[in-house]
């Protein structure tokens, strides 16, 4: 059974890793609280100190990973499927990569990125002159959308629902690892973590500030590149990434910069 407590710290949880680290409460909730905290049993004290205890990038994506795997607030929709496919990449990266969820290759291998779309998306950071080894990838929903028992291959995008039950875990996320800015791949991923319903296009070609102060562009998904192959799509996600590079202060060579000029 569910009990009040838990369910308040849970909530609490969420706040503590969206950053929240006091809250106002009254007279009548610090006597809850504290015969609560009275009557806690041993179990729970290595819980807090582990949490207070986390200092480096590594220990806190490392945290983020092992309380995904349960995340009640997606388990409880109902809607997700049950592995949970954490992100991929340096804790260390400068640049972090959102994408939408997890579909059937990246479920099967449990890493973001590595069917079809990884392919493109790899190939964009080739051209960019990066690894994936070098850089952070995170996807907005962390666990593949479910479509009934005959699913097999297909996938769905995730819903706003399925979007705000993670969202916590990439906020915090972004916390551990403060990247210098953030690609959103694809609308799915715009939407959640900016907010707003705005298409790509509209979205796209101008830097957007994350909780005041973390720069995020947005661009086309590499799966709208593979439906897509249009010089004018990828000429548009080059333009973007031009700018993430410079962004980066990374090298951009002539080839680089010219690379859509002739074409
Ligand atoms: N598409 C995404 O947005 N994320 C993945 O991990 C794979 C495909």
């Amino acid at each position: 059974m569910v009990t009040l407590r838990d369910i308040a710290r849970e909530s609490l949880r969420n706040l503590q890793e969206q950053g929240v680290d006091s809250l106002p409460i009254d007279d009548a909730a610090r006597g809850i609280l504290d015969a609560w905290r009275a009557s806690s049993s041993p179990v729970s004290a290595p819980a807090r100190s582990e949490t207070s205890e986390l200092s480096t990038p590594e220990q806190k994506i490392d945290y983020l990973r092992r309380r995904a795997v349960n995340w009640s607030a997606a388990r409880r929709l109902g809607s997700l499927r049950e592995k949970m496919v954490f992100s991929v990449g340096d804790v260390h990266a400068r640049l972090v990569l959102v994408g939408e969820a997890p579909g059937y290759d990246e479920e099967r291998l449990g890493e973001p990125f590595v069917g079809k779309a990884g392919q493109k998306l790899n190939e964009i950071l080739r051209a960019m002159g990066l690894r994936r080894e070098q850089i952070y990838i995170t996807n907005i929903c962390k666990f593949r959308p479910a479509m009934g028992a005959n699913q097999g291959t297909a996938n769905r995008p995730p819903t706003p629902e399925e979007i705000a039950a993670c969202l916590p875990l990439v906020l915090a996320e972004l916390r551990a690892i403060r990247p210098a800015c953030v690609v959103c791949l694809g609308a799915t991923a715009a939407h959640g973590l900016l907010g707003g319903e705005g298409s790509v296009s509209s979205l796209r070609g101008a830097w957007h500030q994350l909780e005041d102060h973390l720069p995020v562009r947005v661009t086309y998904h590499p799966s709208y590149l593979l439906r897509n192959e249009t010089l004018s799509a990828r000429r548009a996600v080059w333009e973007d990434m031009l700018a993430v590079m410079e962004k980066l202060g990374l090298p951009i060579s002539d080839k680089q910069r010219g690379y859509f000029l002739s074409r």
